[in-house]
């Protein structure tokens, strides 16, 4: 079988939102991006989306990696699959899933792929028990044990919605008797749809084998129809994704106040302290400690970096580097081995060589400096005149005081020395002191003189 069929048309009204339902972020990846990364993992190697409502926001994150399916109007889940029609033509076997539930493992659709298979009959569903089983289709089995069919919350009644055995949404199907029992459904149900779950019944009545494959572990199957349901899985996937670092060697001091996306990978012996929020397409290294409160999207750590209560975007940390406490490292930020990030410094689209410091309250924007450079506390860098940015360059070993303003394009060379206080509009050349601040000037006895003739104003007023 190399066959899915994932459904992720739908209207999505019980979500509230204006996107399509299942672009919805769990674990930083679209939900539906975890289905078809599922069914893949479990060697279905041709995936086809039915996408509808708001398909172009299902299509701007799939991409050109599966095939599509419009169903122009959303009818049901039965309607839905019997759009793919021509598209399933001449394949035996599909794998049908709903793109609303992102928690599903792979070696759970490979093991009903198996039985599928193993069995040979015309249709094989996946069930599961769960303690609440609100919202899910009931599988109703008949006195011997089989399924006999699914009901939906909405027709059930009191009886059949205390059963706990749910739909998970997720079968395998002979595609020929499959379309062949869809072209039978018919829409009356109290929704008013058509529903692929009615499609046991009629291969029942048929005469052909339906059978099921019910799987332990519930919790993957948590189906998100509301914002409720986004954040269980939120919680569920974040444990999961905390489970595999730990597992692979990482210190999550408290998983329950840790936010890790599925999307990051950590090396061993790192240690993570709460509060911390790792995001996107990022890379920590070994031996590094993060947090606490740290924020990290995007960004590239090597080993041995710390980065304490500050945020780091779009940014690469070289090995042993220090960032915070209090920092923001903007994108374009990249810094060599060694760097010291001290507090309350923002840095973004510039390079800052090995062992450089920016210890203190600066800010350094489009800048290229070198090694062992040191940037006194409060210097920053005049990168924009209102209209344009510009860039500073400041060479290795150069030494820039206290409270600098360094007005750019300017250049800086190495192994020079800027005096603290000093506003710099010109470049500053090599083993050159720049001073460019107004000469202090001493007024001998000039306190002493102010009190006396203070008291003596004071005198006359009060007489
Ligand atoms: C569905 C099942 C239910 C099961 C549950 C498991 C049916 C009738 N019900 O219910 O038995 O317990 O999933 O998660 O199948 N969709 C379309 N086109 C449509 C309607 C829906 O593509 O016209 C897509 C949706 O985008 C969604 C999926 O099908 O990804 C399931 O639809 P949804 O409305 O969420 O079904 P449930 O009520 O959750
Ligand atoms: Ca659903």
């Amino acid at each position: 079988m190399q066959t899915a069929l994932i459904l992720a048309a739908g209207r999505s009204r019980r979500m509230m939102t204006r996107r399509a339902k299942v672009v919805h972020q769990v674990g930083g990846r679209p939900m539906i991006q975890h289905v078809v990364n599922a069914a893949r993992a479990a060697g279905l190697s041709r995936v086809l989306v039915v996408v509808g409502h708001r398909a172009e926001d299902v299509q701007a994150v799939l991409g050109d990696g599966v095939e599509y399916v419009l169903q122009e109007e959303q009818r049901g889940t039965g309607h839905a699959v019997l759009q793919a029609a021509a598209q399933l033509a001449g394949q035996e076997h599909v794998l049908v899933l709903n793109g609303d539930t992102p928690l599903l493992t792979a070696d759970a659709l490979a093991s009903l792929v198996e039985a599928h298979l193993a069995r040979g009959q015309a249709a094989t569903l996946m069930t599961t028990r769960v303690p609440d089983p609100t919202g899910y289709g009931r599988i109703q089995r008949d006195g011997a044990g089989n399924i006999a069919r699914i009901v939906e919350e909405a027709d059930a009644d009191e009886e059949t919605r205390r059963i706990n055995e749910i739909n998970t949404g997720i079968g395998c199907y002979r595609v020929e008797p499959l379309m062949a029992a869809l072209g039978r459904v018919a829409p009356d149900n109290r929704q008013g749809e058509y529903y692929l779950v009615d499609v046991v019944p009629l291969m029942l009545a048929a005469g052909q084998q339906v059978g099921t494959c019910t799987v332990d572990d519930y919790r993957q199957f948590l189906n998100v129809n509301d914002r409720r349901a986004l954040a269980a899985a939120e919680a569920a996937m974040r444990e999961r994704v905390l489970d595999r670092l730990m597992a692979a060697g990482v210190t999550v001091v408290d998983p329950a106040n840790t936010y890790v996306d599925d999307t990051v990978t950590v090396g061993m012996d790192t240690v993570i302290l709460p509060f911390s929020i790792i995001k996107g397409d990022t890379v920590i290294g070994a031996d590094c400690i993060v947090g606490p409160g740290a924020v990290i999207e995007n960004s590239h750590l090597e080993d041995g970096c710390r980065v304490e209560q500050s945020t780091v975007r779009d940014s690469r940390l070289g090995a042993g580097s220090r960032v915070g406490p209090y920092s923001h490292l903007r994108p374009g930020t990249d810094l060599a081995p060694g760097v010291k990030v001290g507090n309350f410094a923002e840095i973004k689209n510039s390079t800052i060589g090995t062992g450089s410091k920016v210890s203190h309250h600066s800010y350094i924007g489009d800048s290229r400096i070198g090694r062992d450079v040191n940037i006194g506390a409060g210097a920053v860098t005049v990168n924009y005149d209102g209209y344009r940015k510009h860039e500073t360059i400041i060479g290795d070993e150069a030494f820039v005081g206290c409270n600098v303003n360094i007005i750019a394009p300017v250049e800086i060379a190495p192994d020079s020395y800027v005096a603290a206080g000093s506003t710099i509009n010109q470049d500053v050349p090599s083993d050159a002191l720049a001073i460019a601040r107004a000469r202090q000037e001493n007024k001998p006895g000039w306190v002493s003189r102010r009190r006396q003739k203070m008291e003596k104003a004071e005198g006359a007023g009060s007489r």
